[in-house]
C-alpha cells in the first residue's frame, strides 16, 4: 500500500515542478528577446502587464548585473511607473497601447533624469548633484509612456578621462562585462546600456555616441544601435563631451525597436538649438514606416573595402563576403573598393585637439547649471580624483584626458585649424564620396570614426560571431537625415539575416 500510494506522489511531484518550472520559463522565455511591438501585443491580449515585466526585468538585473555590471541604479519608482501604465491602459487612456507605453528603457548615466537617481557619467565627483530638469530625451520617454528603469554604466566621463581605462570602465560600478565573453571587450562608451539589452536586463535603452559610443559596444554586444544625424535628438541635459559630435540614440535588440525609440526622443527642444535646424529631417508619420522588408531593393551601397580586410581572421572575412551576397540577393546596387579621401584626418589627432578644448568648454557650461554639485567645473573635478585615488582608481588610470582639456583654453590658432581639417575631411572626403557614386549608405564593419566629425548617422546590425563567441556587426551609414534610408537598409538585412541570438 505505502508502496503504491507513494509510488504516484513520486511520480507526480517532479511533473508538477517540471510544469511549474515550464510554465514560469515560458513566460520568461516570452518576454525574454521581446520586442516592443510583442510586448504592446501582450499588453492589448491582457497576457502581460506592466507590472510584471518591470518585475521580470529586475529580477534578471538581481540574477546578473552582479556579474555583468550594465545597470549603475535601478530606479526606485519603476513599479509606481508601471502600475500608472497598467492603470492607463485599463481605462484605455488615449496612447496608451502606442508609443513606448508602459516599456521599460534603460539610461546610460550621462542623461539626466529629474527623479530619485543620479546622473554622474559613472563618476563619483558627481555622486549627490541635482539636475535642474530631465534631459531633453528623458521629456520626451516620459510624454510617450515609457518607464524609465534604470541607468546603464558606461566608460566613466563617456571615456573623455583616461586613455589607460578599459572600455567599460567606471569608478561607481567597476568593470562592465561582455556578456557574451566575459573576457571580450565590452566597448564603449554606452557600454552598459549594450550589456544589458544584450542580456535581457531590459526591453530598449538609450546611449550617447561621441565617436563611437553608441555603434561600437552594440557591434561587440550584438545589439541594434542607432546613431542619430547630431541634433535630431536634444542633447539637453546630456554631460557632454562635445555639442559638434554629441548625439543621443537607441541601443536595441532590433531595428523595429530602434526605430521605436527613435521615434519617440527625435525632434524640437528649444534647450539646444541644434534641434532646430535638424528637425527638417524627422519624416512625418516618423520612423517606423520604414521598417520595410524590400527595403534593400535599389539601395546603392558603397563597400569601404580596406575595412574588410581581415587578414589573421579569414572567416570573419568570409562572413562578410556572405552578407555582401545577402545584400545583392535582396536588390542591393554595391559599389565596391572605395576608399575616403582625406583618410590622414582619421589618425591624426585633429579630433583630440578640437575635442578638448570643446569638452572644457561645455562641461564647465553643464556643471554650472546644476542646482547642487560636489564639483562646478573640470578643475573641481581632476581635484576631486586626486582627493579620491582609491575610488577613483586614480593611480592606475590616470585622468590624462582631463588633465589635456583643463590646459586648453577656448577655441584659439590650433583648435581652428584642427576644425577646418575635420571639416575638409566630412565634406570633401565622406560626403564628396557618397554624393559623386549616389550612394544611400556606406558600409564598414565599424564606421564610427568616419562619421564623427560632422554629425553624420550610422546605424549597427548584428553580423555574426567569431571563435570566441564574440559578437561582431556590421554598420551602415549616409549623409546628415538619412535615417529613413539607414533604416530601410538595416532593416532588410536584418529580416534576411536574423543574426541575433541572446548571450545565454
Ligand atoms: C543616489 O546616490 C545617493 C548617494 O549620494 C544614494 O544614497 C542613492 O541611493 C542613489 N540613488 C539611487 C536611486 O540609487
Ligand atoms: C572567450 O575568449 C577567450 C579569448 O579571449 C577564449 O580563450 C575563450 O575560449 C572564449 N570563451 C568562450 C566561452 O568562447
Amino acid at each position: 500500500m505505502a508502496k503504491n500510494f507513494s509510488y504516484p506522489i513520486f511520480c507526480v511531484f517532479p511533473l508538477l515542478l517540471l510544469f511549474l518550472l515550464s510554465t514560469t520559463a515560458s513566460r520568461s522565455h516570452s518576454i525574454r528577446e521581446a520586442t516592443v511591438q510583442d510586448l504592446q501585443l501582450a499588453f492589448e491580449q491582457k497576457r502581460l502587464t506592466s507590472r510584471q515585466l518591470v518585475k521580470f526585468y529586475l529580477n534578471e538585473i538581481r540574477k546578473l548585473n552582479p556579474y555583468l555590471r550594465g545597470v549603475i541604479e535601478v530606479n526606485p519608482d519603476a513599479l509606481y511607473q508601471a502600475d500608472k501604465a497598467d492603470r492607463e491602459r485599463k481605462a484605455k487612456v488615449p496612447g496608451s497601447l502606442v508609443g513606448l507605453h508602459g516599456i521599460p528603457i534603460l539610461l546610460k548615466d550621462n542623461i539626466a533624469t529629474k527623479d530619485k537617481m543620479n546622473t554622474t557619467a559613472g563618476s563619483y565627483a558627481l555622486l549627490g548633484s541635482i539636475v535642474p530638469r530631465d534631459a531633453g530625451v528623458v521629456a520626451k520617454l516620459r510624454r510617450a509612456g515609457a518607464i524609465i528603469l534604470g541607468k546603464a554604466s558606461l566608460s566613466e566621463w563617456a571615456h573623455w578621462r583616461s586613455s589607460k581605462a578599459p572600455s567599460g570602465w567606471c569608478g561607481r560600478s567597476g568593470y562592465g562585462v561582455n556578456p557574451y565573453n566575459f573576457s571580450a571587450d565590452p566597448c564603449g562608451s554606452s557600454s552598459g546600456s549594450a550589456i544589458s539589452t544584450a542580456a535581457n536586463m531590459v526591453a530598449v535603452s538609450l546611449g550617447t555616441e561621441t565617436d563611437g559610443s553608441i555603434l561600437c559596444p552594440s557591434f561587440g554586444n550584438s545589439i541594434v544601435g542607432i546613431k542619430p544625424t547630431v541634433g535630431l535628438t536634444s542633447r539637453a541635459g546630456v554631460i557632454p563631451i562635445t555639442p559638434r559630435q554629441d548625439t543621443v540614440g537607441p541601443m536595441c535588440r532590433t531595428v523595429a525597436d530602434a526605430a521605436y525609440v527613435l521615434d519617440a526622443i527625435a525632434g524640437l527642444d528649444y534647450s539646444d538649438k541644434a534641434t532646430i535646424e535638424a528637425s527638417k529631417y524627422i519624416p512625418r508619420g516618423g520612423y517606423k514606416q520604414f521598417l520595410k522588408l524590400d527595403g534593400l531593393k535599389g539601395k546603392r551601397l558603397g563597400i569601404l573595402r580596406s575595412q574588410f580586410a581581415f587578414n589573421g581572421e579569414p572567416a570573419l572575412a568570409k562572413t562578410y563576403e556572405h552578407h555582401f551576397k545577402t545584400l545583392r540577393q535582396q536588390g542591393a546596387v554595391l559599389i565596391d573598393n572605395l576608399e575616403v579621401e582625406h583618410q590622414d584626418v582619421l589618425s591624426s589627432n585633429y579630433e583630440t585637439i578640437a575635442t578638448n578644448a570643446e569638452f572644457k568648454l561645455a562641461l564647465n557650461s553643464y556643471l554650472n547649471q546644476l542646482v547642487k554639485s560636489p564639483v562646478r567645473s573640470l578643475k573641481d573635478v581632476i581635484a576631486f580624483n586626486n582627493r579620491n585615488p582609491d575610488l577613483e582608481k586614480v593611480k592606475e588610470y590616470g585622468q590624462d584626458l582631463l588633465l589635456e582639456a583643463e590646459a586648453t583654453n577656448g577655441i584659439g590658432e590650433k583648435e581652428r585649424k584642427a576644425l577646418l581639417n575635420l571639416e575638409k575631411y566630412s565634406k570633401d572626403g565622406y560626403e564628396k564620396l557618397i554624393r559623386n557614386n549616389k550612394l544611400d549608405a556606406l558600409v564598414a564593419p565599424l564606421i564610427s570614426h568616419y562619421i564623427a566629425y560632422n554629425g553624420y548617422p550610422g546605424i549597427n546590425v548584428p553580423a555574426g560571431y567569431d571563435k570566441d563567441g564574440v559578437p561582431f556587426g556590421i554598420n551602415f551609414a549616409g549623409l546628415k537625415g538619412s535615417e529613413p534610408t539607414l533604416i530601410e537598409i538595416a532593416y532588410s538585412f536584418e529580416q534576411a539575416t536574423k543574426v541575433r541570438r541572446p548571450p545565454f
